[in-house]
């Protein structure tokens, strides 16, 4: 894996700002369908809304946008909880993507089965039962980091960590609030992108942020190592303890 790219804006806004632009001038670069994956939590709501708002929603190519969540806790949909119904409410439900592009994690069933029915989806779309590094799955895979460290639903020490024969894999008890079971992706799937780009703003990330950058193990961010870039978008108060 080539040396992780750090790029430092001077508040969350400009942040959203910078990423948003990143994300349209890397989906107008290609051609054929665009697979972004989206992160939960509340620091990428700007960046949804600044995606479904002139001037980039106009620039987007939403019909071959397709969308994917790197983790969902699994709650009814309408819920303030779930990350599909943010990234809906900021982003999708303005913008004319196709809706079969997007590819929620199902919460209906238990979260085991929630977790199987979401890695059959991935591998329909991708078209094959095995990760090919000279093919990712994600053109982007958009992650956010906890203040413990976690990404997606990889939270310290749980057994997720290990699934790497999995695709996504069931929480059945995340580390953080909301206490509620979670489906998240395995590492094999979360590093099979042409760039994962981690969203990280505020003071209280600050300590995490630097042991990640460290490289240290035991903090779950710290493990992605994606088979394309790695770019860590930052503001300057999560910098503030590097
Ligand atoms: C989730 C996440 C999670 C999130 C981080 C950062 O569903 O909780 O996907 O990994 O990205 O906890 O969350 P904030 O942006 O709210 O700090």
């Amino acid at each position: 894996m080539a040396e992780p790219r750090i790029d430092i804006s001077a508040d969350p806004d400009a942040l959203a700002g910078k990423v948003a632009q990143w994300i349209v001038d890397r989906a107008r670069a290609g051609q054929g369908r665009f697979a972004l994956a989206l992160s939960g939590g509340s620091t990428p709501r700007r960046l949804y809304q600044l995606l479904a708002a002139e001037p980039l929603r106009e620039r987007m190519p939403w019909p071959r946008v397709h969308l994917f969540w790197s983790d969902e806790r699994c709650v009814p949909r309408d819920s303030a909880d779930s990350n599909y119904r943010m990234a809906h409410e900021a982003m999708i439900a303005h913008v004319p993507i196709p809706p079969e592009n997007v590819h929620a994690i199902p919460v209906a069933a238990s979260p085991a089965a929630a977790a199987q029915d979401y890695e059959r989806a991935l591998k329909a779309y991708y078209g094959s039962e095995a990760l090919d590094p000279a093919r990712p799955l994600f053109d982007i895979n958009l992650l956010g980091m906890g203040p413990d460290g976690h990404t997606a639903s990889l939270f310290p020490g749980k057994p997720a960590l290990d699934a790497r024969d999995r695709w996504a894999v069931e929480v059945p008890e995340p580390g953080l609030n909301p206490f509620v079971p979670r489906v998240t992706l395995s590492y094999p799937a979360l590093d099979s992108a042409r760039a994962v780009a981690f969203l990280v703003a505020g003071a209280d990330k600050a300590a995490s942020l630097r042991r990640v950058l460290d490289g240290e193990q035991a903090l779950p961010a710290a493990r992605v190592a994606p088979v394309g870039e790695l770019i860590w978008f930052v503001d300057r108060a999560a910098m503030s303890a590097v």
